[in-house]
This record gives structure tokens, C-alpha cells and sequence, in this order.
């Protein structure tokens, strides 16, 4: 098999048999003309279904997450809403990590449940916390690793085998981690699922989803929600994920060793508590972290001695890390999770503690990025 840089910039992307384009063309069509009464030209019929473009994404990610099938959606959420309805029914248990992305939380919590799925978090760090959290109606563990926001790290490979054990669907959403660093179907699981809007798209100009499995069942199931519900993405987004993925190699050893540095920069710093980074060899998880990565990605939380007021202060004191939502674009981001990507869980177990900040680092250069976050705590001190 060819290796991922290469897999990631020819997978499903043949170059147009007709005219020789390189890039093979943005399908910006909502239908395709029948040749006679149900006769189609190669199967395609309404984008809504299947459309030539989003197809060369679908085969791309597949392959590189090593799955037999690939699906796309217009965001992180319509992916998850997909796997959740295709898999679950009214009065099904869904175990989910008590660190996963609020707004993962909020579809089960609030939307889910309200059709009869009942929801419980569990430390899924601790297998056997996970182990003694399964219920007779338990069917899906529901695995975020490395987690939002406290990157905590979850053991693919043993968290799989007992949600097996039980017949349990394992879904992991391997956002932060990318199929460049972490391939959780080679590790037992039986669906991936990422938000394509941050390191996969690459540049925070897109938004997107997507699914990958090797069972046929799952893909039927989750294939037809695709259809039927319709939350696909619309050509011109899946253009833009293509021409992210076929960087996203290179993209995230830079990400993971800009992280690196700033996590290094801080770790023993006077106004911070404590740093979160899978690859400080004493992060809880590490050990897990260096078996099932490539590298340890460009997310780093940090703990600000100072509280709820410094951590705000620092967010709004940093310039090259811009203060907004989201992760995993090219330029570094600043987040404060309580008020604002985690707001959504404020009361419930998942709540982040109000000193904590998230910090996406880009790619910009690490020594102007390190500057930037001493540069802040400066301020934050003086303040
Ligand atoms: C880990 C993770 N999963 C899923 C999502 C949801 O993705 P989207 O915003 O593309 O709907 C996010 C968004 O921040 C995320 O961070």
C-alpha cells in the first residue's frame, strides 16, 4: 500500500478522463439528465444521493482510515446525527467520555433523547470504569481521543474490545487526531467520524463531516440516513476538504511540533497550573497516546493559576492566536471552553472548569507562536 501523503493526494482524485484536468471538476449540479426513463449515466441521478465530487472525498477518506466505506455531511454534527439515528432506537444506552465536544453532548442529551436514547458519561480513560458503566441496553460507546477540551487520552484498542465484548457499537471521533496520526478502525473501532471543519478542511474556510466503516451493515445504515435525511455537503466545501486532506501530513507534523513547543514553553510557568498535552511524558494517558499515535497533535489546554479572570485575560491578551471558535486551521486559535465552545454543558458532568483555555496551534512559526502565549501571561501578570 502506498504510504499516506501519497494515498492522501491521489485517493479517489483520478484526473478527468475527458479533458485531462488534473483536479477533477466541481460537480456544482444538483441533478444529472437521464439517457432514457431510470437510465442513468453511471449511476448518477440527484446530488442529494450521489454527486461525482463528494464520491472522490467519500473514496479519499475511506482510504486513508483504512475503511471500505467513506461518507460525507455538511458538518461534524450531521455526521454524528447520521451514525446516532442509524444505529440507535428509542430506549437504546449510548456511554459517552465525560471530555467530548459539548456540542456532541447537547445532540444526545438534547435532541436524542428527546426520541428515547438514554445517555450516560464515563471517564473512558479507565477501561474498567467503562467495563462496570455498561448497561442490558447499552449498544454504542461513544470515544473522543484525544478529548475536548482536556485531551484526555482513551486506549482505542482495550476500550474496543469491551464494548465488543457487550455487542456494543464503537464509534470514535478522531478529530483532533486526524487519520495522519491515528487510524481507529486498525484499532478495533467500528466507525470513525470527524469533523472535517477543523484539521481534515485545514483552513477554516469549510465545513464538514464525515463517516468511514468496514461493516457493510453500518454503511447501509448510515448510507441511507445520508440520503433520506439529507444533511450531505454541498460540492464546493467537499473541493475545499480534498485540497485540505492532501496537505494534512505535513500540516499536522507542523501543528504537533509548534504544540509541542508551546506546551514545553509553559509547562513550568509561574501562572500556570497545569498544561494539557498528550505528548508531556507526564500527561495521564501518555504512555497510550505514544502506542496508538504517529504524534501528539496541535491542541493544548492549559490551566491558569490566576482563575476564571486571568484565563479571560489571556484570551483576549494573545494576537497571533486569534480568539474564536473552532480548531485545527493553519492559523492558531484561542478558545475559553467555559463561555463559549463548551457553554452548552455548563451544569452537567462534562461542565470545563473556568480556568481552563484551548489553544488550536497553528502553523505559523513555533518560535513567534511561543513569544505570543508569554507575551500574554505577561500581561495577564501585570494586570
Ligand atoms: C471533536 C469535535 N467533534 C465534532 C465537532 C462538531 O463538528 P462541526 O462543528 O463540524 O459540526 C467538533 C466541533 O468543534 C469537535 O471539536
Amino acid at each position: 500500500m502506498n504510504g499516506f501523503s501519497t494515498r492522501a493526494i491521489h485517493a479517489g482524485q483520478a484526473f478527468d478522463p475527458t479533458t485531462g484536468a488534473v483536479i477533477p471538476p466541481v460537480y456544482q449540479t444538483s441533478t444529472f439528465v437521464q439517457k432514457s426513463v431510470g437510465d442513468l449515466r453511471e449511476g448518477y441521478e440527484y446530488t442529494r444521493g450521489t454527486n461525482p465530487t463528494r464520491d472522490a472525498l467519500q473514496e479519499l477518506i475511506a482510504d486513508l482510515d483504512g475503511g471500505n466505506h467513506g461518507f460525507s455531511f455538511a458538518s461534524g454534527l450531521a455526521a454524528e446525527d447520521a451514525i446516532l439515528r442509524a444505529l440507535l432506537q428509542p430506549g437504546d444506552h449510548v456511554l459517552m467520555g465525560n471530555d467530548v465536544y459539548g456540542g456532541t453532548h447537547r445532540l444526545v442529551n438534547q435532541i436524542l433523547a428527546a426520541w428515547g436514547v438514554e445517555l450516560s458519561t464515563v471517564e473512558m480513560s479507565d477501561v474498567e470504569a467503562v467495563r462496570s458503566a455498561i448497561k442490558s441496553n447499552t449498544k454504542m460507546l461513544w470515544v473522543e481521543t484525544p478529548s475536548n477540551p482536556l485531551m484526555k487520552i482513551s486506549d482505542i484498542e482495550a476500550v474496543a474490545a469491551v464494548g465488543h465484548k457487550s455487542n456494543l457499537t464503537v464509534v470514535v471521533d478522531n478529530t483532533f487526531a486526524t487519520p495522519a496520526l491515528q487510524t481507529p478502525l486498525a484499532l478495533g473501532a467500528d466507525v470513525v467520524v470527524y469533523s472535517a471543519t477543523k484539521y481534515l478542511g485545514g483552513h477554516s474556510d469549510v465545513l464538514g463531516g464525515l463517516v468511514v466503516t468496514s461493516s457493510e451493515e453500518i454503511a447501509q445504515k448510515v448510507g441511507f440516513i445520508q440520503f433520506a435525511a439529507g444533511a450531505v455537503s454541498a460540492p464546493w466545501e467537499v473541493f475545499l476538504t480534498i485540497r485540505g486532506i492532501k496537505t494534512l501530513n505535513i500540516r499536522m507534523k507542523e501543528h504537533s511540533a509548534n504544540a509541542t513547543a508551546v506546551a514545553q514553553a509553559l509547562v513550568d510557568h509561574p501562572a500556570i497550573e497545569r498544561v494539557y498535552y498528550p505528548g508531556l511524558e507526564d500527561h495521564p494517558g501518555h504512555d497510550v497516546a505514544a502506542k496508538q499515535m504517529k504524534n501528539f497533535g496541535g491542541m493544548v489546554s492549559i490551566a491558569l493559576k490566576g482563575g476564571a479572570a486571568a484565563a479571560k485575560a489571556f484570551a483576549e491578551s494573545t494576537e497571533l492566536f486569534q480568539l474564536a471558535e473552532s480548531l485545527g486551521g493553519v492559523e492558531s486559535l484561542v478558545n475559553y471552553p467555559a463561555m463559549m465552545t463548551h457553554a452548552s454543558v455548563a451544569g452537567t458532568e462534562l461542565e470545563v472548569p473556568d480556568n481552563i483555555i484551548r489553544l488550536s496551534v497553528g502553523i505559523e512559526d513555533g518560535d513567534d507562536l511561543v513569544a505570543d502565549v508569554l507575551n500574554a501571561l505577561e500581561q495577564v501578570s501585570q494586570a
